[in-house]
């Protein structure tokens, strides 16, 4: 039997390139998109889903089980980037990010659960970030729902170990997708933020632009559902691999001082 595999926000970026290669290799493919109607045809199934919405996921993960009687594994990767100074931030934004990237994937998560543990297996794949281990100003509701992502995934690893369901985190870095393009931006930017906001989120721009290929992060994800028993955490692509260790190994100043200079926050003399 081929295993059924849901990828959410599979019309583009990193959900897209894993969506495709599981198809190549064989697995059924689900992935999703809010609007499939829009979202360009694809050899694997698309289907709506939006991860803010209880009754989209549910009627999207019914779906799913009554089309393949089956579900084996979740890749949790929608998600947006929320741009601007914590301040000038408003709470109603900041609770907006947490709603899509990290209560959308409490809601899959739920969802799915009920039927892997009856089936005693299953893999779940969540699409952290580099940015879940090191925050990057001017992002820091982004950074936070990442970092919200480790801890939950990391308590959730031990509580579904006994039902035989893995957990997995994928921590890539800077990754070339339209995540800039569907990047929000703050609504009430403040006249103090102006300079280093603007400096900050033009290298974000950059390094996004000369970010890994979104093929790298799906073959990691291939690996992850091959494996007999996968880790944890996987990082994908240099930068993810040896910023952590770095910050583990440095004092603090001399750490900071480096994320200071790679995104500009402060004008060059
Ligand atoms: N690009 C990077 O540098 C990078 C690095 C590390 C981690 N990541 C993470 O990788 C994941 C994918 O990002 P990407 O870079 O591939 O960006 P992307 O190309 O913009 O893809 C984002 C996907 O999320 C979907 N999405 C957004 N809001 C949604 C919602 N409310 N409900 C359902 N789907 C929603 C979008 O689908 P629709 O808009 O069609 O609904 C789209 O398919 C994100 O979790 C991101 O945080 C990205």
């Amino acid at each position: 039997m081929t295993q059924t595999v849901l990828i959410t926000g599979a019309s583009s970026g990193i959900g897209r390139a894993t969506a495709q290669l599981l198809t190549e290799r064989g697995f059924t493919v689900y992935g999703t998109a809010r609007r499939p109607d829009r979202a360009t045809p694809e050899q694997f199934r698309l289907l709506a889903l939006d991860v803010r919405s209880d009754e989209s996921v549910r009627a999207c993960v019914d779906q799913v089980l009554s089309q393949t009687g089956r579900l084996d594994v979740l890749v949790n990767n929608a998600g947006y980037a929320l741009t601007g100074a914590a301040e000038e931030t408003s709470l109603a934004e900041a609770k907006a990010q947490f709603e899509t990237n990290f209560f959308g994937t409490v809601r899959m998560v739920n969802a799915v659960l009920p039927g892997m543990r009856k089936a005693g297996a299953g893999r779940i794949v969540n699409i952290g970030s580099l940015a879940g281990l090191t925050a990057i100003p001017f992002s820091a509701f982004y950074c936070a729902t990442k970092f919200a992502l480790e801890a939950y995934s990391e308590a959730l690893w031990h509580e579904l170990r006994p039902f035989g369901i893995t957990v997995t985190l994928v921590e890539p870095g800077f990754v070339h997708t339209r995540m800039t393009e569907a990047a929000q931006l703050v609504a009430g930017p403040l006249p103090a933020y102006e300079g280093p906001r603007r400096r900050v989120i033009a290298a974000m721009g950059r390094s996004v632009e000369r970010g890994i290929a979104p093929e790298q992060v799906a073959r990691c994800v291939l690996r992850i559902v091959e494996s007999r028993a996968p880790r944890l955490r996987y990082r994908v692509g240099a930068e993810a691999t040896w910023l952590p260790r770095l910050k583990n190994a440095a004092p603090w100043t001399v750490f900071a001082a480096g994320v200071r200079r790679r995104f500009a926050v402060d004008a060059s003399t």
